[in-house]
């Protein structure tokens, strides 16, 4: 078999068999199959797409191109939730506490941040002391006794994606439907859980830009899910403006802690809920959605979540001090106001170029290799469809020195648009696909 008459096939729209999606995955892994003609196949595959038996051919041969981690000594039904990506996303650090706190088993492996979209890796590291490298012994002991562990993805899970993922995203074949489900689904199927969880997000700081797009790449990754015995279950949901007040590692970190003790966003808090509510109900500890959903509810205002949380920060070597008193997370040391240019109301607050500000300001990576500042970022202190005077402070940026904070500043009241009538505010969670 020969790469050449692979990436032919594909450019002339055929189907590839499974056997040739085994030889360009195996090959490309291997190091037999150089970059240019792998990058020619994702080319091929961006314009002519995937079939649903190429999708999920490519999805578990990536899944089985390194280690497939086994959680069947840790008793119970083990639920993974990963999200699409997006500005402000720290739910994963809310909706774990709460569903483990309901009976949930979560055994999470999670990314860090590249570009504009944050990762809860990065933001769990602004905890003094806590540790996401664990061996995995470890981690489910962790997992058993806490019933929840958030550590990074170990080193050889799904290879395959990790190195084609790289290659798309210097090749510009990121945003393509197929590639997209089978990268997610390759690494969901490979860390072990028994049901899945997608967060889809829509909007201008996401992947997907339209409902419609969206609506398709989670009916992909539910098929894939469904076909190899995972209950998968995919919200889509609003990114067209930043999630919840707070952008940023640290930043993030005190937000979450502000939901599991039951204040914080509006917006952010009923997404978690409803998240939550999910997890539960397909880990099998509520008959129904109603009843998990009160469960969730039940589990915040009580305060076990937030002793989740505490618990687990204690059980990877975090300060879990840190979870009630944010003053021993990383601080920046210069804060400036952002004054509102224009009076009336919020219109849109862009969601990917605010990603940027804080990326620019230091709290984000611009290639994998960057270092990033784990103190700075912004707080909002107008979402959109708020009224805001002419002068009043829309954001507060966090930055390690007045240069930045003054670049930032200028970009971030940029991200804003206005009007004189009060926009209608859509609601965070737009469809569910089970
Ligand atoms: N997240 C992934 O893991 N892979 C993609 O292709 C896009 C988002």
């Amino acid at each position: 078999m020969r790469m050449y008459d692979i990436i032919h096939k594909k450019r002339e729209g055929g189907e590839l068999t499974t056997y040739e999606i085994h030889f360009f995955v195996q090959g490309y892994t291997q190091g037999e199959i150089p970059d240019y003609q792998a990058s020619a196949l994702l080319m091929a595959i961006f314009f002519r797409g995937m079939t649903q038996r190429e999708t999920a051919a490519l999805t578990l041969e990536m899944a089985r191109s390194g280690d497939m981690v086994d959680l069947s000594s840790i008793p119970g039904v083990k639920v993974d939730k990963h999200s699409t990506g997006g500005v402000g996303d720290k739910t994963s650090l809310i909706l774990g506490p709460i569903a483990a706190a309901c009976g949930v088993k979560i055994a999470k492996m999670s990314g860090r941040g590249l570009g504009h979209t944050g990762g809860t890796v990065d933001k769990l590291e602004s905890i003094p002391g806590l540790r996401t490298d664990i061996p995995r012994q470890e981690f489910f002991r962790i997992v058993q006794e806490v019933g929840l562990s958030i550590i990074g993805q170990s080193g050889n899970l799904c290879p395959a994606d990790k190195k084609l993922y790289a290659l798309r995203d210097v090749t510009a074949t990121v945003e393509s439907l197929p590639l997209i489900a089978s990268s997610i689904m390759s690494k969901k199927i490979a860390a072990g859980a028994d049901a899945i969880l997608l967060d889809v997000k829509m909007g201008s700081g996401a992947f997907m830009k339209t409902l419609e797009d969206s609506r398709a790449l989670a009916r992909e990754m539910v098929r894939i899910g469904s076909q190899v015995g995972r209950r998968t279950v995919a919200l889509i949901t609003d990114m067209d403006m930043p999630l919840g007040s707070r952008i940023g590692n640290a930043l993030e970190v005190q937000e979450a802690v502000e939901v599991l003790s039951g204040k914080g966003d509006r917006r952010l808090r009923a997404l978690c809920l409803e998240l939550s509510a999910n997890m539960i109900y397909l880990g099998g500890h509520a008959p129904d959605m109603p009843k998990a959903r009160a469960k969730a509810v039940e589990a915040v205002r009580s305060g076990r979540a937030l002793e989740k949380l505490r618990r687990m920060v204690e059980a990877q070597g975090g300060d879990r001090r840190a979870v009630y008193d944010p003053s021993l997370l990383p601080a920046a040391p210069v804060t400036l106001e952002v004054p509102s240019p224009a009076g009336g109301y919020v219109a849109g607050i862009a969601a990917e170029r605010s990603g940027l500000v804080s990326m620019h300001l230091g709290g984000g990576r611009a290639t994998k290799d960057s270092v990033i500042d784990l103190a700075v970022g912004f707080v909002l202190n107008k979402k959109t469809g708020d009224a805001v005077a002419p002068g009043e402070s829309l954001a507060t940026i966090h930055a390690r020195d007045e240069k930045s904070a003054a670049e930032a500043a200028e970009k971030l009241a940029a991200c804003f648009s206005f009007s004189g009538t009060q926009p209608a505010v859509p609601g965070i969670i737009r469809d569910i696909i089970r």
